[in-house]
């Protein structure tokens, strides 16, 4: 699937974030291997450290259906550039490869892709 067809569906999703708190939506999809999309948005809480970012929201919900294999993910927010968080980052590592893709998508910037094993080198793993 291309990153442009990603991308649509992450901007159709994103008013789907539930972000009272930091005003700071998100949405991303994920592509499994077999090129179907699980999606994800960012689900925050009065309790703040409870709060569910996009990405690991759409790991978690492709796991659930049996998947474990990604080919990319696309992460999208009108709120500025949702480059990963670190935790993310590791959750993403338990199921991808190192030259896993990620592209970061904002309003009014450039689309910007990452692989997964530059933006956590030296990451840990059993
Ligand atoms: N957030 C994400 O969901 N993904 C990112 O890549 C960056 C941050 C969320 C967490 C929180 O709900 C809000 O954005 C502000 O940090």
């Amino acid at each position: 699937m291309t990153s442009d067809e990603m991308i649509r569906e992450a901007k159709s999703l994103v008013t789907r974030s539930y972000s009272p708190y930091s005003h700071f939506r998100v949405a991303a999809v994920i592509e499994d291997i077999d090129g179907h999309l699980h999606a994800g948005v960012n689900v925050e809480n009065s309790s703040y450290g409870m709060t569910m970012c996009a990405e690991r929201s759409a790991v978690f919900a492709a796991v659930a259906t049996g998947v474990k294999e990604f080919k990319q993910i696309v992460i999208y927010s009108p709120d500025g550039p949702p480059v990963p968080c670190g935790a993310c980052r590791q959750v993403l590592w338990e199921f991808c490869d190192k030259d896993f893709k990620i592209t970061v998508v904002s309003d009014g910037v450039p689309p910007r892709d990452f692989q997964l094993g530059n933006l956590l080198p030296e990451a840990f793993q059993l």
